[in-house]
Parts: structure tokens; C-alpha cells; sequence
């Protein structure tokens, strides 16, 4: 299955009473794994957590650690960003190579690498620790 049909079935999983905006995220791992998460939100706002974290959690609970491509989906007018948390969540896993592709329900889509999501980012490097 594609990372966009993934991304597409998880998102109707969406837990997402309070904002009723699904979003659906699927990555693929270096191994070749697909994982993949939908938003779940809480009735404490900002208990929620985002799609892009949720296939996170589940690829490192399926014992990968480096992501080598995502797709994110949400039924908005143009492909929307991941929020910047996500940006930080998946700049800890992929290379700034690494390309997410930003989809919406009526097909349109937009390709950004991680290094365009997230210039600059903040890395181990600037503790010293790399
Ligand atoms: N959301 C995501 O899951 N991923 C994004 O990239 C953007 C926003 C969720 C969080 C919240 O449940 C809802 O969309 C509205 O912000």
C-alpha cells in the first residue's frame, strides 16, 4: 500500500471531536516499514496529540528509529503544515533530505525536505553531544 492510502485510511481513525480536522500521517522507515498515526485529541486542549506524532511513536515502538519518507493528509483547502513540534518530532528521526509530502482530500499535494519544514534546526550538535 502506498504511503498516500496509508495516510489516507488512518486519517479517518481520527480521534478529533474538538477541532473536527482529521489529519492522517504515514512514514516509511529505512527498513522499509510503514507506520502510521492520526491526531487524538483530549478534552485538555493541549493533551492532544498531532498525527505525525502518533506514527512517530508507532515506528519507534515498532523498533525502527530513522524515517526515510512521510505523508501527512487533512481535508483543508491547500496542503497544510505540519505544526512546528512535528516539525522538531520528525527532524529527530529523518535526515534534512528527507522529503514529506504534504497532501489534501481533493488531491492536491506539496513536497517539502526536512531541511526546508525546519531551517536552522535545533540538533545535538549544539550541546556538543554529537
Ligand atoms: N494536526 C495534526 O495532527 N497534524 C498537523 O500537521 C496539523 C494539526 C491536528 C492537531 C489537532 O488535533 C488538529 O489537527 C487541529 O489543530
Amino acid at each position: 500500500m502506498s504511503l498516500l492510502q496509508a495516510a489516507t485510511d488512518v486519517r479517518l481513525r481520527a480521534y478529533a471531536p474538538y477541532s473536527r480536522f482529521l489529519v492522517g500521517a504515514a512514514l516509511r522507515s529505512t527498513a522499509g516499514a510503514t507506520y502510521v498515526g492520526c491526531n487524538v485529541e483530549n478534552v485538555a486542549y493541549p493533551e492532544g496529540t498531532c498525527a505525525e506524532a502518533g506514527a512517530i511513536a508507532a515506528m519507534i515502538a515498532g523498533g525502527d528509529t530513522r524515517i526515510a519518507e512521510v505523508f501527512v493528509i487533512a481535508d483543508s483547502p491547500d496542503p497544510v503544515p505540519p505544526c512546528g513540534g512535528c516539525r522538531q518530532k520528525i527532524a529527530e528521526f529523518a535526515d534534512p533530505s528527507v522529503k514529506v509530502t504534504l497532501c489534501t482530500t481533493d488531491g492536491k499535494q506539496r513536497t517539502l525536505t526536512v531541511a526546508e519544514l525546519l531551517p536552522g534546526s535545533f540538533t545535538a550538535a549544539h550541546m556538543d553531544r554529537a
